[in-house]
């Protein structure tokens, strides 16, 4: 039978990729929803924009009223909400708006769902940063609560509260604790995506002979548990058609630091870099390229309240859902960094184009000069 999915943040990483997985390995209708801003940002749907089984309706976590309205309208059989404030850096500067959008929202879906359509399944995006400063490695169910964000703190109050409308009223109401995923679609201020871009970019100054600019991280020894967003999906999709809801991990089992994945997208991009670390003063390190910068650290990047390391326990859930991610670290890192190369591609070349184009525009005139020039001076005036 063909249902309706009711899928929030459809402009964001998890909710366009999900969008692409239902719509090639479903027959059900999906519909978007987006917040009204001055100018959409549609990128990562608009190939999907005229597909018949995808439509697009605007609603914001922020006002009830809209939830309400667009559940009564759509009356859907699923509603998988990936949208939220995600950027835990942010989350210091902006912390009421991060919980009410992440955590107070979740109360307004779940009490129109109870009272609107009850036997629509929900999903709840959790995170790993509900586990903060972690106990135990790796990170399972059990591991306890203790956020070191106010991003953390909203999504362990998503869990509680979805646990409390799932035990209390019965409802199909999941709530799923996501390691780091990344892709071509991540945010440009998630450090995967920040590092892809600008060593992208770096690779394209140095075959255009242009001097590198160098970019700046914050605490580069971070390490997480880091997995492709399309992967993911399928994994979300999965436990939504089990037979009974409850709470689930998604990880990869590995960790990685925030150095290793720079190391890796150099090597992907032969960037022959070279540290230099100064142990005693961490933002004196630097990634050196035949001795300039390209990679500096400065304390705007760092945390008031870092996590140092996560890594998930995903077994149980390989299990129930007889499920495995397909790609691996490597395989991500190379992925996305090949696509930020090529996205930049045209800006070099392009330029690259315009800069030949001059100087055989140049060349012509002066020809034409010389040569008028030349007739000039074999012309007889005496
Ligand atoms: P993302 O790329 O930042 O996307 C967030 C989406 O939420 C965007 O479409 C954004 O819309 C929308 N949004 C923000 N505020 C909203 C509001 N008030 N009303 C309606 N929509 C709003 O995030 P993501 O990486 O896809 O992550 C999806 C979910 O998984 C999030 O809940 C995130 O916290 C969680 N999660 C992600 C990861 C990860 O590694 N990616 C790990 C664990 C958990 P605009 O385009 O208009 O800004
Ligand atoms: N963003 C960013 N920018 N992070 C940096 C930088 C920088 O310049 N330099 C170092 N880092 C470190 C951060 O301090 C953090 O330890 C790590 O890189 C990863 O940062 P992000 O990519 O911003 O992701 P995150 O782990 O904080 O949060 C992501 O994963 C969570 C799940 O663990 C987000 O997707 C969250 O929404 C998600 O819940």
């Amino acid at each position: 039978m063909i249902k309706k999915i009711l899928i929030t943040g459809v402009t964001g990483q998890d909710g366009s990729n999900m969008v692409d997985y239902l719509l090639k390995n479903t027959e059900h209708h999906i519909i978007g929803t987006v917040r009204i801003l001055s100018n959409a940002n549609h990128e990562n749907i608009k190939h999907n924009i005229n597909n018949e089984r995808f439509s697009l309706l605007y609603m914001d976590l922020l006002d009830e009223e809209s939830i309400k309205n667009t559940i009564k309208k759509v009356q859907p059989d699923y509603f998988i909400n990936f949208a939220a404030q995600s950027f835990v850096g942010e989350s210091w500067n902006q912390p009421k708006l991060t919980f009410m959008t992440n955590a107070i929202s979740l109360i307004s879906i779940l009490e129109c769902i109870k009272d609107i359509k009850p036997t629509c399944r929900f999903y709840s995006a959790g995170s790993s940063e509900e586990f903060g400063d972690v106990e135990t490695m790796p990170q399972n169910l059990n591991h306890p609560l203790k956020p070191r964000s106010p991003y953390g703190a909203s999504k362990c109050a998503a869990r509680h509260i979805v646990k409390v409308y799932r035990e209390s009223y019965n409802l199909f109401a999941i709530h799923c604790i996501l390691f780091n995923h990344e892709g071509i679609r991540r945010g440009k201020n998630f450090v995967t995506r920040k590092i892809t871009l600008n060593l992208a970019r770096i690779k394209h100054e140095i075959e255009n002979n242009a001097i590198p600019t160098p970019f700046q991280l914050g605490n580069i020894y971070a390490r997480r548990d880091w997995s492709d967003s399309e992967d993911f999906v399928e994994g979300v999709w999965l436990m939504l058609n089990q037979k009974k809801a409850k709470e689930y991990i998604l990880s990869s089992n590995k960790d990685n630091s925030v150095k290793d994945f720079i190391d890796l997208s150099c090597k992907f991009l032969n960037l022959k870099a070279k540290w230099f670390i100064d142990k005693n003063n961490p933002l004196n390190t630097k990634l050196l390229l035949h001795n300039i910068p390209i990679i500096t650290i400065s304390k705007e990047f760092y945390r008031p309240a870092e996590v140092d390391i996560l890594r998930g326990d995903c077994y149980e859930t390989y299990k129930e859902l007889n499920w495995r991610p397909s790609s691996t670290f490597q395989q991500l890192v190379k992925k996305m960094v090949d696509h930020d190369y090529k996205l930049l591609y045209n800006n070099y070349n392009i330029k690259k184009s315009e800069y030949l184009n001059k100087i055989v525009q140049l060349e012509t005139k002066i020809n034409v000069m010389l040569s008028e020039l030349n007739d000039l001076k074999n012309l007889n005036i005496n």
